[in-house]
């Protein structure tokens, strides 16, 4: 073998065994897009290698059981897919659901392509990009370039920080678009999903929710609850607040023919459209999570929650501008943070990372928003920190490290040495169980 060769898979083994100790225990995570999963769950997913080489492409009926397969060697395969979807279904309340999605932005290329196909329209109204849409919801994205809808964009309300209802229900009246989007990246303060549903319904629109951020406080009850609003779809991501493996779903209620029509058109774009292989070991994983949060998810969300809204109350009252500040900073896991002042966000976040504190840059609202590589902002999530066991006080004095990195008051490298003993403190992970066994014995008391 030429010595390079070697040289470079030497290097790709040191590297991912340095990451995983870096970014696991060395670091505090802040980034508000990923999820912190359980022993339990990681001890699920390494038992589960064999569902990685496999394949389960077929169809599913309309409650998202398995209705047909197309390859031998399914009996067990098919068990797991229903019974990841029935845990997932009863986490959410509700009786239509697809698992076979690898992604977020899977489960929006899915659920519009479908959407689409059903209501032979392309026109989707959204969220600006500026008020914290995500990109698959764009005309510059996923929507627009890959499958060629032209989208419009809801109202936003700079002052309220959200999508103003009653101008979005005329856009809406005067687009008639196949699909009204909701929910976002930046995500703080929960979307007029009621006021607006209706108008929706009646200009001949599905409504879809993205709850790839807040899946997690939803299931633990501390969100707007979509489909109880009158969402249609939700889509998400199922590695955010919902701590579980890489992975999309698409969740809804069938029951009458509008419904019906337009699930069959989801399934038919997550299957044969856009799936081959849909990545079956995140299933048995996927599942424990569900039910992780069917017992820890409310106390789960509920301290995430405190703690984004304690950090926002205690950098504001430390001189830091928080958006959102009249309506308590934030519902959600979230905080967004102008530090236009200290030189930018790409700039402080990378004097964070110096003191191993890793979070991300963030375009503001009143940002140019053509300006993505340099915006005024910083996202911060704590939805990793809480589930390792950080409450009030640990949030409020993990604050004051950042704040000394923010103000130069210290040199991120001697923050550093903080941040690592803090890191040390919080060996555990919490609101979930420790092995598969300790979750099996914890079933077994109730079958
Ligand atoms: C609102 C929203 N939707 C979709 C996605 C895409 O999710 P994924 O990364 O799972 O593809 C993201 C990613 O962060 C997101 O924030």
């Amino acid at each position: 073998m030429e010595k390079d060769f070697s040289k470079m898979a030497l290097e790709l083994i040191e590297s991912s065994k340095a990451h995983e100790n870096y970014r696991s225990e060395e670091c505090i995570n802040l980034i508000a897009s990923e999820g912190l999963k359980s022993p339990a769950v990681k001890e699920i997913l390494s038992l589960s290698q064999d569902l990685e080489s496999r394949y389960a492409e077929g169809e599913n009926d309309l409650e998202g059981h398995v209705k047909e397969r197309h390859y031998q060697g399914q009996k067990y395969i098919t068990k797991i897919e229903n019974c990841t979807a029935d845990l997932m279904k009863n986490l959410f309340g509700c009786n239509w659901i697809d698992v076979r999605l690898v992604s977020g932005t899977h489960a929006n290329l899915a659920t519009f392509k479908g959407l689409s196909l059903a209501t032979k329209s392309n026109r989707m109204v959204v969220a600006p990009l500026s008020a914290g849409a995500h990109i698959t919801h764009d005309y510059s994205g996923l929507a627009g370039m890959v499958i060629g809808l032209e989208t419009i964009n809801h109202a936003y309300d700079l002052d309220e920080m959200n999508i103003d209802p009653d101008k979005s229900a005329t856009i809406i009246k005067a687009t008639r678009p196949g699909i009204v989007t909701f929910g976002g990246s930046l995500f703080q303060f929960p979307h007029p999903v009621k006021e607006i549903a209706e108008v929706a319904k009646e200009s001949g629109a599905y409504v879809v929710y993205d709850a790839a951020h807040v899946l997690g406080l939803i299931a633990g009850g501390q969100f707007q609850d979509p489909l109880k609003e009158g969402a249609d779809f939700i889509t998400a991501s199922t590695h955010k607040t919902f701590p579980g493996p890489q992975g999309g779903v698409i969740l809804a209620n069938s029951g009458d023919e509008r419904m019906e029509r337009a699930i069959r058109k989801v399934q038919n774009a997550v299957f044969p459209l856009t799936t081959s292989n849909t990545h079956l070991g995140r299933l048995p994983a996927l599942g424990l999570v569900a039910l992780e949060l069917k017992l820890y998810g409310a106390e789960l969300a509920k301290q995430t929650v405190k703690n984004a809204q304690t950090a926002g109350k205690y950098l504001f009252d430390n001189g830091l501008k928080i958006l959102g500040e009249k309506k308590g900073f934030t519902r959600s896991h979230q905080i967004a943070v102008d530090v236009q002042d200290y030189g930018g966000g790409r700039k402080i976040a990378e004097s964070l990372e110096e003191a191993n504190i890793i979070l991300n840059k963030n375009l503001l609202p009143h940002d140019d928003q053509h300006n993505r590589e340099s915006p005024s902002g910083l996202r911060i999530g704590f939805q990793d920190v809480t589930r390792r066991g950080f409450k009030e006080s640990d949030i409020k004095y993990l604050c004051d490290l950042m704040l000394d990195v923010v103000k130069g008051k210290r040199k991120p490298v001697e923050v550093r040495k903080d941040v690592i003993t803090l890191r040390q403190n919080f060996k555990g992970i919490e609101y979930g169980f420790r092995s598969v066994n300790e979750a099996v014995d914890h079933l077994k008391k109730y079958a």
